[in-house]
């Protein structure tokens, strides 16, 4: 249906032969990939002393995140404004009070230090950071500010795989990290995710808690490691299996091709589309930063129909998104009197995300660009 969907796999005949083999040695839930792919995760990220648990869904990840700080009733989050929705979800669902940080400015859409410390009260206990679109925050300042408040610290690295801020694997500054591996994302094994710590104890507490909070793993019975196990605080079943395991291994080796593929065609969309008047497109000359260009976000100007832009990018066979709703759109969320955030709360209406995948050529690219110039009548440069 669309000459260039908003997002394709990174997948050939490694993923469909990992997933065979897993099949093939009759053992499918969790087990000796999953070491593997935590092992071989918390190496990318820096190796020594980062404890990686991998769960069914970055969504786990950020639940076992607040659950292990303790965060509950009567406590403040600190979230960004413009983020996806698991982010309030999992504040509200431990029974606290979701806090809104505007973005830092119109080309930095992330968080600041500063928007962070205008929402802090004497009920804050926590602060959820997103790397937006794979753009790290500004990690130095943020950590500061926390350690001074005595505030736990979040990262949710959904978007940022591999991204680093001064050199630094972004997950790894706060309490914990908790990265996504939903289909979409840079690291894609269709549901998955990972929870990140530094802190040994939290870690064997995350593993589990993951799997009901029992000692053994049904693997170390089968082994006869185990004949029973204790259950020495309660869990559920975050558990992942190896089926994405090995989908997670094989794309891992692809992850620092792909990201470097997707920094060559956000600099192509950038030439092409800078001479445009109507769009202006975030995170910009940001310093000390290495991205990983999980979207390519542009916000519209104000004279621009975003809805008319999309149906007519879908005549061309384009296909776009909105990242994100602001959350008080959402009916769930309608009688929470969320706090406003100007900025977030005007790029939300704003904002449109053109396709993004390694995969895309140049050609692509040029289509998509040549085409956003035909649309709005432009000459096409
Ligand atoms: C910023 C952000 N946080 C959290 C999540 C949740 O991850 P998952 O879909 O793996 O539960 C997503 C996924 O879309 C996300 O984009």
């Amino acid at each position: 249906m669309w000459k260039v969907q908003l997002f394709k796999l990174n997948y050939d005949d490694k993923e469909s032969r990992a997933v065979r083999d897993v099949i093939d040695s009759g053992w499918i839930t969790m087990g000796d990939k999953t070491k593997e792919f935590e092992n071989k995760f918390s190496n990318l990220l820096g190796g020594k002393s980062i404890y990686s648990t991998a769960v069914s869904s970055g969504t786990a990840s950020l639940h076992m995140a607040l659950l292990g700080l303790g965060i509950g009733s009567g406590d403040e989050v600190i979230i960004p404004a413009l983020t996806f929705v698991a982010n309030i979800n999992v504040v509200k669902i431990v029974g606290a009070t979701p806090v809104l940080a505007d973005c830092s400015n119109y080309n930095n859409w992330n968080v600041s230090a500063e928007t962070i410390k205008a929402q802090i009260t004497p009920k804050t206990k926590a602060v959820i950071v997103v790397h937006f679109a794979g753009y790290p925050c500004e990690m130095d300042k943020i950590v500061t500010l926390c350690k001074r408040r005595g505030l736990y610290l979040i990262e949710d690295v959904a978007h940022a795989p591999d991204a680093k801020y001064k050199g630094k694997a972004c997950g790894t500054f706060g309490d914990y990290g908790c990265f996504s591996f939903f289909t979409n994302k840079n690291l894609s094994v269709g549901e998955g995710g990972m929870l990140i710590t530094k802190n040994k104890q939290l870690a064997i507490r995350a593993k589990e808690f993951r799997s009901h909070g029992m000692s053994a793993l049904t693997l170390d019975r089968h082994r006869g490691r185990a004949i029973s196990y204790d259950v020495s605080n309660v869990g559920l079943n975050y558990r992942i299996d190896e089926m994405r395991s090995a989908l997670g291994l094989v794309q891992l080796d692809k992850l620092r091709d792909a990201n470097r593929k997707r920094a060559y065609l956000v600099d192509r969309y950038i030439k092409k589309l800078s001479p445009l008047k109507d769009i202006s497109i975030p995170f910009q000359n940001l310093k000390n930063i290495k991205p990983v260009y999980h979207i390519f976000p542009i916000l519209l100007s104000n004279s621009i129909d975003r809805v008319w832009l999309i149906n007519r990018l879908k005549e061309f066979g384009i296909q776009s998104s909105i990242h994100y709703p602001i959350f008080k759109e959402f009916s769930a969320f309608k009688d929470l009197n969320l706090n406003s955030a100007p900025i977030a709360e005007d790029i939300a209406k704003r904002e449109l995300t053109l396709p993004l995948y390694p995969t895309m050529n140049f050609s692509d690219i040029d289509f998509i660009c040549d085409s956003l110039f035909k649309i709005l009548k432009r000459e096409v440069v």
